[in-house]
């Protein structure tokens, strides 16, 4: 079956597709396995880097090499993946989030979700936004927030770094540039786990019908806000994206606008705060390292590449093969579901070598594929580098002689297939 460029085909329930000798033993979707993917990842590279995984069906893509190339074509590999989960525009979802979803705008695919020339249409009214200059001006307020936030608990030696920081730096960001008040920070943060968890494909129909509420409730509170930034342009990103005119493209509609905003709050908040704490806890694993940062801040810029590559907080994305393919010698059918692994091609021997150590001052850290290549790269990344270089170099000043508490176990990773972050950080440091 071939499809050329415009319809996406279908693909069908995923179907386990036979042995494929010992990597079936792992199954992607195994929360041991998605907390810890090391030895599976190392085992695709090597042995099988495109694998079709006999438990699920999906293909999936690991190599360094393969992934960039996936990446890089986007007329064979669609990112309208929204079919093969509940919610895309076309997916058939259970009744009862269907009853849900009609009280809220239809879910269109914008950028994440689109593919060129829509995704270039949504992509070049948002870029402005998201500019360097835009995010450069964000500079002060970015570190006076991360000055707040850690004035908030230095005097008393410990904290719970995700909740007390991680989450609230990032979502506070993106928080003020959409123009939401801080009283309403506790609602837009349960907004964004309602898309985490709907994006995460792995939710039951309860769980997806909370999500949806929490989903509908936000289009409701953003129709508003949309409409007032139309007609009273700010300062910020929320009134740039409202207003992007660009000649010859027609502006985005309401349903857009929201999609985008979607968008824009689960890409800016779980991974920003997933990077922050798997980085604490990277540098207090290797306190050579730490030292090393403390002595020299400057290195900062480059540890943050180094933590990004090897946490990788994206750590799988969807794809849709839309034509047959044959990627790195296996046969590939249109309409094949494809999991692309950052988090493999970024410890691939190959390019990073002695792929597993933290090397904060790692001559090729930045060539990562953490925000992704291709027409896709990641919007917020220029943002995420500044509020993780702010939030590093502050930590570092600020919380000596950084510890975890006695008695604190390995941190855990609540299961979701593409973004791979930690349930909590507590730490202990000597107080200010
Ligand atoms: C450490 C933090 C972040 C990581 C690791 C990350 C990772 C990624 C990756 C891997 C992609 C590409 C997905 C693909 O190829 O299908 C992506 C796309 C995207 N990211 Fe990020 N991201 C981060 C922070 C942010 C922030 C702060 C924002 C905005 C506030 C953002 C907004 C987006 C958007 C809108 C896209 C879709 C772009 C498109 O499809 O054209 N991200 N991100």
């Amino acid at each position: 079956m071939s499809s050329s460029s415009g319809e996406v085909p279908t693909p069908g329930p995923l179907q386990p597709v036979g042995d494929a000798g010992e990597l079936s033993r792992f199954n992607p979707f195994d929360p041991a396995i998605l907390a810890q993917p090391w030895e599976y990842n190392d085992r695709l590279v090597a042995e099988a880097p495109v694998h079709r995984e006999p438990n699920t069906g999906l293909i999936l893509v690991s190599s360094y090499e393969l992934v960039n190339q996936v990446l890089n074509d986007y007329e064979t590999f669609s990112n309208r993946f929204m079919l093969m989960m509940g919610g895309g525009t076309k997916a058939k979802v259970p009744s009862a989030v269907a009853e849900v979803m009609k009280g809220g705008y239809p879910p269109v695919d914008t950028m994440l979700t689109a593919d060129p020339p829509e995704q270039r249409r949504f992509r070049s009214l948002v870029n402005k936004g998201f500019s360097l200059r835009r995010v450069g001006a964000l500079a002060p307020r970015i570190e006076a927030l991360v000055g707040e936030l850690i004035d908030g608990f230095a005097q008393e030696g410990r904290v719970e770094l995700r909740s007390q920081f991680a989450v609230p730096l990032p979502l506070t960001v993106i928080a003020e540039q959409l123009g939401v008040p801080r009283e309403d920070l506790a609602k837009f943060k349960q907004w964004s786990d309602g898309f985490v968890a709907q994006l995460g494909g792995m939710a039951s129909t309860e769980e997806q019908v909370e999500a949806w509420k929490r989903i509908v409730e936000f289009q409701r509170y953003f129709e508003k806000v949309l409409k007032d930034r139309a007609e009273n342009p700010r300062a910020d990103i929320l009134s740039a994206v409202v207003n992007a005119r660009v000649e010859g493209e027609a502006s985005l509609d309401t349903a857009e606008c929201l999609s985008i905003l979607q968008q824009l709050l689960v890409a800016g908040n779980e991974t920003t705060a997933s990077a922050i704490c798997q980085g604490v806890h990277l540098l207090m694993e290797n306190p050579d390292q730490l030292a090393r940062l403390r002595e020299n801040p400057d290195g900062i810029p480059n540890a943050v590449e180094e933590i990004l590559r090897l946490t990788t907080p994206t750590a799988n994305m969807w794809r849709v093969c839309i034509r047959d393919t044959v990627l790195g010698g296996v046969e590939i059918a249109a309409g094949s579901a494809m999991l692309v692994r950052f988090s493999a091609a970024n410890r691939d021997p190959a390019v990073f070598p002695d792929p597993h150590a933290f090397d904060a001052g790692r001559a090729n850290a930045h060539d990562h594929l953490a925000f992704g290549a291709g027409v896709h790269f990641c919007l917020g990344a220029q943002l995420a580098r500044m509020e993780m270089t702010k939030a590093f170099e502050a930590l570092l000043e600020r919380l000596p002689n950084l510890r975890a508490p006695d008695g604190s176990g390995p941190p855990v990773y609540p299961p979701n297939i593409l973004l791979r972050g930690m349930a909590a950080l507590p730490l202990e440091f000597d107080p200010a």
